[in-house]
C-alpha cells in the first residue's frame, strides 16, 4: 500500500496525529497538501508534546522526506520559525522540500484577513488570521506569488508591486488602513531566498518518482472535509480543498494512484470559528466535554465548540472522500457519561432531513434527532485490543460503524503515542 491520503472528517481537530503516528516509521514522503499554517497537528513523542501548523508531522521522522505541494499557502516567516524552534529543542530536522508552484503567504495577506473580518461583523468567518483566504483568493485571481518567484528577485518585486497597486487603494481608501510599501515586502520575502532556494522542486515529478520506486507516500490533510471551500458548510470553510480530491490537485499525483484513504473521526463533535453546527452543547453537557477532552484550539488557542457525535456528517464525508478506513479518536473522552447521544438524523422547518442537508438554509435551521447510546464507565486508556474494551464502548464503535457506512480500522484511547487500538493496519 505505497501511498495513503488522510483526511479530517469533520471540523478540524479531530487528532490526526495519532494516525499518523499508527503508520510508524515507514513513511518515506510525508506531503502536505492544502492550507496553511491555519493548521495545528500536536504530536507526543513521549513526554514531549509538538505542535507544528506548517510543517508535515512527518518532519520529526528522520528517515521521512517532507513535502510541501503546490496546493499549500507557505508563510515563509512562520515555515523558518518553526524549524528553528525544533532545532532549538535539539531535533535534527531537515528542511521541507516546496512545489515550486505553492503560493507564498505574505504580510498584506495578513493584514487584509484580519481587516477584512473586522468589517465582517457579525457574518465574520471567525478566520485564523493568517491571510489564508486572501492568498488563495490571489491564487485563484491570477496575481498570487509562488514560491518559484523567489529564484528571480526583479519579477518577484515586479509581482508585488502588481499585487499591491489595487490592495493599497482598498486597504487606504474603503479600509482606513495605511498602505503598504511593496519594497519592505519583497526585501521581507527575499530575505528567506537563500534559505529555502535549495529546497525548491518540481514536487509533482518528485512525487510520481517516489511511488514509481515502490516508496510510501502519505498525503496528510490539513483541515477537515466540513471545512473544504466546495463541500463544507460554505461560506463558513477555509478556501482550500482538504477533502480527498485535494491530494491530487495539490500535489500533481494522479487519483489512479491512491492506494487508500482514511477519514479522522473524533468520538464526539467540536469546532472552531463560527458557522453551524447541529450537535453543539451550549449547556454544562458541552462544558464537560470541552474540559474533558481538552478542546482548545492548536492555533488560536480558542475554546472549541463541542457536541454529540453526528453520525450524517460524517456519512457525507465517508461518501466525498471515499474512505476506506476511519481511525475514531478520543474515544476515552467519553468514559464516564451515562448515556451517550448520537445524532442520527435532523428536523429542519418541520421536515425530517434524510442525510446530510442541501441547501446553507436547512444545515442553520438542522434539530438533531438522537439515539441514546448507554456509556461506559470503565477506563479505557490501557486497552490495546478491541476485545478490552467494555461492552457498551465496543457497541458504540459498532454502531458508529454502521452509521457511517465505513470500517473503523484504529481507535485512539489517549493522547499517547502507543495509546492505540489497531483493528486492521493502515499500511
Ligand atoms: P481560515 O482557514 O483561517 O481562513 O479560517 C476559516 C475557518 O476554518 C475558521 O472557522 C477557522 O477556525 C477554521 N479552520 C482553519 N483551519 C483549521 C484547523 O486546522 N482546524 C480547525 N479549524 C480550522
Amino acid at each position: 500500500m505505497p501511498s495513503i491520503v488522510i483526511v479530517g472528517a469533520q471540523w478540524g481537530d479531530e487528532g490526526k496525529g495519532k494516525a499518523v503516528d499508527a503508520l510508524g516509521n515507514r513513511v518515506d514522503f510525508c506531503v502536505r497538501y492544502s492550507g496553511g499554517n491555519n493548521a495545528g497537528h500536536t504530536v507526543v513523542v513521549g513526554d514531549e508534546t509538538f505542535t507544528m501548523h506548517l510543517l508535515p508531522s512527518g518532519v520529526l521522522n528522520p528517515s521521512c522526506t517532507c513535502v510541501i505541494g503546490n496546493g499549500v499557502v507557505v508563510d515563509l516567516d512562520v515555515l523558518a520559525g518553526e524549524l528553528a524552534g525544533l532545532r532549538e529543542r535539539g531535533l535534527d530536522v531537515e528542511h521541507p522540500l516546496i512545489s515550486a508552484n505553492a503560493h507564498i503567504i505574505t504580510p498584506y495577506h495578513q493584514v487584509l484577513d484580519k481587516v477584512t473580518e473586522r468589517f465582517a461583523g457579525n457574518k465574520r468567518i471567525g478566520t485564523t488570521g493568517r491571510g489564508i483566504g486572501p492568498a488563495y483568493s490571489d491564487k485563484i485571481n491570477r496575481i498570487g506569488i509562488r514560491a518559484q518567484d523567489l529564484l528571480d528577485p526583479d519579477g518577484l518585486a515586479e509581482k508585488v508591486e502588481a499585487s499591491l497597486a489595487s490592495k493599497n487603494q482598498l486597504l487606504a481608501k474603503i479600509y482606513n488602513r495605511a498602505a503598504i510599501n511593496p519594497q519592505v515586502v519583497t526585501e521581507a520575502l527575499l530575505a528567506h531566498a537563500d534559505t529555502v532556494r535549495p529546497y525548491i522542486v518540481d514536487a509533482a515529478r518528485l512525487l510520481n518518482q517516489a511511488l514509481d520506486d515502490g516508496k510510501v507516500v502519505l498525503f496528510e490533510g490539513a483541515q477537515a472535509h466540513h471545512l473544504d471551500v466546495d463541500f463544507g458548510t460554505y461560506p463558513y470553510v477555509t478556501s482550500s480543498n482538504p477533502t480527498a480530491g485535494g491530494a491530487c490537485t495539490g500535489t500533481g499525483v494522479g487519483p489512479t494512484r491512491i492506494d487508500r484513504v482514511v477519514g479522522i473521526v473524533k468520538a464526539y463533535t467540536t469546532r472552531v470559528g463560527e458557522g453551524p453546527m447541529p450537535t453543539e452543547l451550549l449547556d454544562e453537557t458541552g462544558e464537560q466535554l470541552r474540559a474533558q477532552g481538552n478542546e482548545y484550539g492548536a492555533t488560536t488557542g480558542r475554546p472549541r465548540r463541542c457536541g454529540w457525535f453526528d453520525a450524517p456528517l460524517v456519512r457525507q464525508a465517508v461518501m466525498i472522500n471515499g474512505f476506506t478506513d476511519v481511525f475514531l479518536t478520543k474515544l476515552d473522552v467519553l468514559t464516564g457519561w451515562a448515556e451517550l447521544p448520537v445524532c442520527v438524523g435532523y428536523m429542519a422547518d418541520a421536515h425530517k432531513i434524510d442525510g446530510w442537508p442541501l441547501t446553507e438554509r436547512e444545515v442553520e435551521a438542522a434539530e438533531p434527532i438522537y439515539e441514546i447510546l448507554p456509556g461506559w464507565t470503565e477506563d479505557i486508556s490501557q486497552a490495546r485490543h478491541f476485545g478490552d474494551l467494555p461492552a457498551n464502548c465496543q457497541a458504540y464503535v459498532r454502531r458508529l460503524e454502521a452509521l457511517i457506512g465505513c470500517r473503523i480500522s484504529g481507535i485512539g484511547v489517549g493522547p499517547g503515542r502507543e495509546q492505540s487500538i489497531i483493528i486492521n493496519t493502515l499500511l
